[in-house]
């Protein structure tokens, strides 16, 4: 083990072929809360681990985050990679383990990262619960960044145009939005909320930015989906709880696996 953690990287990315039986993978998603029951719909399951044999992987801090990490073959034949749940910023572990996967699945081969994730509607005027809707930007208040030094990296297409279009051939009601990402864990403040709706916000969470830029970094294109599940804090004056965010998830979960499966069908 080494604390370079593209090293890090490299090493998980060979014992995760090695433990799964493949020589590259396609595809990798990253399942947040309450996406991790659409997985099945995704593909054939050729393995599933823990994340934590691999090496560089914490185990999970979240209910509803399984810490597995399934390798699939889809109907068309692509291997997929599919993270069931990721490590937060919030957990306290610094930025590395929070981008560890996107970064072992693009040594392990893929092209392609799909970021899903939870996350309160800034519209709820446009937005129901329950909805998919395709992270077209993101506005990143978390703080953090996994590039330390002078790696300047184009943020311009940093969710992949071509991926939203081939999204939307799936799917002609997906709408698009701008993701703002906090630290968490709190969730936001009824002022924190307007301010993201002033700003030009769409939905608001905890994750997704730090991976989609460490994606980029790596040279993979990202697709984002957000499911909302929820309007954001005092949009509509109900308190906002973690098991809502998972029944949403719970409720939803077929839709969502159909949704994700079309589109890896179609990479
Ligand atoms: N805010 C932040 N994260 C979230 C939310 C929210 O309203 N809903 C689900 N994840």
């Amino acid at each position: 083990m080494t604390d370079d953690p593209y090293a890090l990287a490299t090493e998980a990315a060979t014992a995760l072929k090695s433990a799964v039986g493949v020589d590259s993978f396609d595809v990798a998603l990253v399942m947040g809360s309450g996406w991790v029951p659409a997985a099945d719909a995704i593909g054939e399951t050729i393995a599933e681990i823990p994340v934590t044999d691999l090496p560089g992987f914490l185990p999970p801090a979240v209910a509803g985050h399984a810490g597995k990490v399934r390798a699939v073959r889809t109907e068309s034949g692509t291997i997929a990679l599919i993270f069931l749940g990721r490590t937060h910023l919030y957990e306290g572990r610094g930025v590395d383990p929070v981008v560890h996967g996107v970064r072992t699945a693009i040594k392990a081969g893929a092209g392609t990262i799909v970021l899903t994730n939870a996350a309160g509607g800034l519209r709820p005027e446009t937005q129901k619960v329950g909805e998919a809707v395709l992270i077209s930007d993101h506005i990143n208040l978390s703080g953090a960044s996994p590039i330390t030094g002078p790696t300047f990296v184009d943020l311009t297409d940093v969710y992949t145009p071509r991926l939203r279009d081939l999204a939307r051939e799936v799917d002609p009601s997906l709408a698009e939005g701008v993701y703002v990402a906090f630290r968490g864990p709190t969730y936001e403040t009824p002022a924190e909320v307007r301010m993201c709706r002033i700003l030009g916000g769409d939905m608001v969470g905890m994750s997704t930015v730090l991976e989609a830029i460490a994606a980029r970094e790596g040279g993979a294109e990202v697709l984002g989906i957000s499911l909302v599940t929820n309007p954001g804090a005092g949009l509509v004056g109900e308190p906002l709880n973690h098991a809502e965010v998972l029944e949403v998830g719970r409720a939803t979960a077929a839709r969502m696996g159909v949704l994700l499966s079309k589109v890896v069908g179609k990479l």
